[in-house]
């Protein structure tokens, strides 16, 4: 990534996993190991678990996110969380369009840029995702489909309204298998991404989102995924619950 233009951002999805008890730990456990980082720390926790989140990553760098964000302020919508919630109990960042909301719970394009607005209308920043499955990469419409869920979860979000936006490419087939993107494959539509970006607002704009990359990411790849000229940052699954992988990906992109 280019430091003069961005700061990089590992952001931690801990999908279903821990108590609010283990969120404690977990987060108290990190906190020593991310003192000196150079780069913004983000750990979006299961709902019932964003208050130990808060309480524990207090006078520590970890800011701490959700997972998902409901468009309406309130209502007959049994389950769900608005992003008015999550802003009143002081939370920062929100992911939406996640490719497993996508898959199992239906979220679409078109809820995506609900769920999109209405989390920054509320002032939180949002980690925006996007990604192919494994036979629309195998059928060379990675691009495509990258560009058409992008286009259509941006739509009504103004260049100001950008400055809330953190775009992860998470290639389906890469999370959770083990399989990461090479660092060619990852910068590759990352920089298209940022095309995108140019294109529909400005090059300053393409200039200053950040543009994380997502799917098997580990202490073990990520100094060279961050090498990369367009990847800014992390979106990680597994390897954000243990402390001192997590750590380590921090340290790489702290370089
Ligand atoms: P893994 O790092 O477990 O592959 O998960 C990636 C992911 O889905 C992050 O949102």
């Amino acid at each position: 990534m280019d430091k003069n233009l961005r700061k990089a951002v590992i952001a931690g999805n801990w999908k279903m996993n821990k108590t609010p008890a283990e969120t404690t730990a977990l987060i108290n456990e990190l906190k020593p190991l991310v003192e000196n980082a150079d780069c913004d720390i983000i750990v979006c926790v299961p709902y019932i678990n964003l208050n130990a989140a808060i309480d524990a990553a207090k006078g520590s760098l970890i800011k701490v996110g959700a997972q998902n964000c409901h468009w309406e302020k309130s209502g007959a919508f049994t389950g769900e969380v608005s992003a008015l919630m999550l802003s009143d109990i002081g939370i920062e960042y929100v992911i939406i369009g996640h490719s497993e909301r996508r898959t199992y719970f239906g979220d679409t394009d078109l809820t995506v840029n609900k769920r999109t607005k209405a989390a920054i209308e509320k002032g939180l920043t949002v980690i925006l995702c996007v990604g192919e499955y494994l036979e629309q990469r195998e059928q060379g419409i990675t691009f495509e489909v990258v560009r058409s869920q992008l286009k259509i979860a941006l739509m009504g979000i103004s260049e100001a309204d950008l400055d809330k936006v953190i775009i992860a490419y998470e290639p389906v087939w890469a999370i959770g298998t083990g399989k990461t993107a090479t660092a060619a494959e990852a910068n590759e539509v990352n920089c298209a991404i940022r095309s995108l970006i140019a294109e529909m607002y400005s090059k300053e704009n393409a200039d200053k989102i950040v543009i994380q990359y997502g799917g098997s990411m580990n202490a073990k790849n990520a100094d060279e995924l961050l090498s990369e000229y367009d990847v800014d940052g992390g979106l990680i699954g597994g390897a954000s619950l243990i402390a001192a992988d997590f750590a380590a990906i921090i340290k790489a992109a702290s370089k």
